[in-house]
């Protein structure tokens, strides 16, 4: 294990991770579905409720510090997403809602004739809001594959799909199933030759590396701060002379400027609070390996120690679950390819029903889900049994190598 990475630091950052249910203490792998907070997280949510409770746009006090409050959250956004300006981040309550309300917006532009891709390997998320808008405007629907040897989108696979009526594609950059990486930036290059829309699905991708809107090359990038450590809102980077070029559904006195035209209705104030604190902890903690960068380089020195943390955990992990017996893990498992994925791991048993696996464990408090997690298409691909879905086990860099050995026990116990 790496030596140098401070978990029993990280780890009194978070106080829920302390706590214990009639003695026993809790493993958090429910990740992927929403991680824990640091303190300095939920201070700040409070902090806004007990000290500067109000809306926005007033002459007092409190009002003024929630502008400010709102304004450092878009800021901070930027700074981690690699946004030119906190004009191009729009902030709402998830990524799924942020979805719904910009596809409606791209959708006043297409019609019949207009074809737009969503994937096999997307959560629902990514895929319903495109599904709705192309019913509502008339537009096409092309589905792109995943392979299932590689579990990535190959890029061959857009020349089947891709046309000169392609008009936007919706993909993810990491599935919150199989756990694998796509390669996003590869992929947009090639959407882009045909002038489409690139709408990437960061949710299950920005918690685990390094996220460079620019970098990647996308048009529009989502994410939700509940899977990195924050308050349950979405975010959605744009580009922005997108997001001045489609037109929002909004109130008529809000304003055009950005992002506001976009976050019409008064916002979660102290969740907003709380994120530019998840921000604030990224800082915290690269400081701790690159204490001279500035606020982005702090940023990609946390995500380069948790990456490496990560992957220890779920290399330890997929070693463990291929030695028990009657398991598939539906995934990269290839440790020479752990890098290709973030540390999500899915699998199912020869005989044993996921959702009683996951309750024997919920019963020894070790948190894990169990389901299609909204991969919908995944597990029809894979066919496996949409009603029971997959085990899936999420790690986070606040996990620990003997809670993974805890857990790789408790499933061999139950499944023997
Ligand atoms: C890959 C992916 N996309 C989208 C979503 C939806 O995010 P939200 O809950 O913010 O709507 C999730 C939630 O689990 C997800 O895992």
């Amino acid at each position: 294990m790496d030596a140098r990475f401070p978990i029993d630091e990280v780890r009194a950052q978070f106080p829920s991770l302390a706590v214990r249910d009639e003695d026993l203490p809790r493993t958090y792998f429910d990740n992927p579905a929403g991680t824990q907070v640091p303190r300095r997280v939920a201070e700040a949510a409070t902090d806004c409720y007990l000290r500067h409770n109000a809306n926005l746009g007033g002459a007092f006090v409190t009002s003024i510090a929630a502008g400010e409050i709102v304004a450092r959250a878009h800021a901070a956004m930027a700074v981690f997403l690699g946004a030119e300006s906190a004009r191009e981040v729009v902030i709402g309550p998830s990524m799924t809602n942020l979805t719904f309300h910009i596809s409606r917006s791209i959708g006043l532009t297409l019609g019949r004739g207009d074809e737009v891709v969503v994937t096999r390997m997307d959560h629902d998320g990514n895929v319903a809001p495109w599904l709705a808008m192309a019913r509502d405007c008339g537009a096409t629907v092309r589905w792109l594959p995943f392979d299932d040897t590689s579990w990535q989108i190959e890029p061959a696979a857009l020349d089947h799909i891709l046309s000169k009526r392609t008009k936007l594609v919706a993909l993810n950059a990491a599935s919150n199933l199989t756990g694998s990486i796509n390669d996003v930036a590869l992929l947009i290059n090639r959407i882009h030759e045909t002038g489409a829309l690139v709408y990437v699905d960061a949710v299950q991708f920005s918690p685990h590396e390094f996220t460079d809107v620019a970098a990647l090359g996308c048009d529009f990038l989502a994410c939700s701060s509940y899977k990195f450590y924050g308050p349950h809102l979405g975010i959605v980077w744009g580009r922005e002379e997108l997001l001045r070029a489609f037109a929002p559904y909004k109130v008529r006195p809000m304003g055009d400027e950005l992002p506001d035209r976009w976050e019409t209705g008064t916002p979660q104030i102290e969740l907003q609070a709380a994120l530019a604190a998840t921000i604030d902890y990224y800082e915290w903690l690269g400081s701790h390996f690159d204490g001279n960068s500035d606020a982005r380089g702090r940023i990609r020195a946390a995500f380069d120690a948790t990456k490496q943390w990560e992957q220890l955990l779920a290399a330890q992990l997929i070693a463990g679950l291929r030695e028990i017996d009657g398991v598939t893990i539906h995934g990269i498992t290839d440790p020479l390819r752990i890098a290709s994925r973030v540390p999500t791991i899915s699998f199912t048993h020869a005989r044993r029903p996921p959702l009683e696996i996951a309750e024997a464990l919920a019963k020894r408090n070790i948190f894990v889900w169990a389901g299609h997690n909204y991969a919908l298409e995944i597990v029809r691909h894979l066919g496996i049994d949409e009603s029971q879905g997959v085990l899936r086990i999420g790690l986070a860099h606040y996990n620990t190598p003997e809670e993974v050995d805890q857990t790789l026990g408790a499933i061999e116990e139950v499944l023997r």
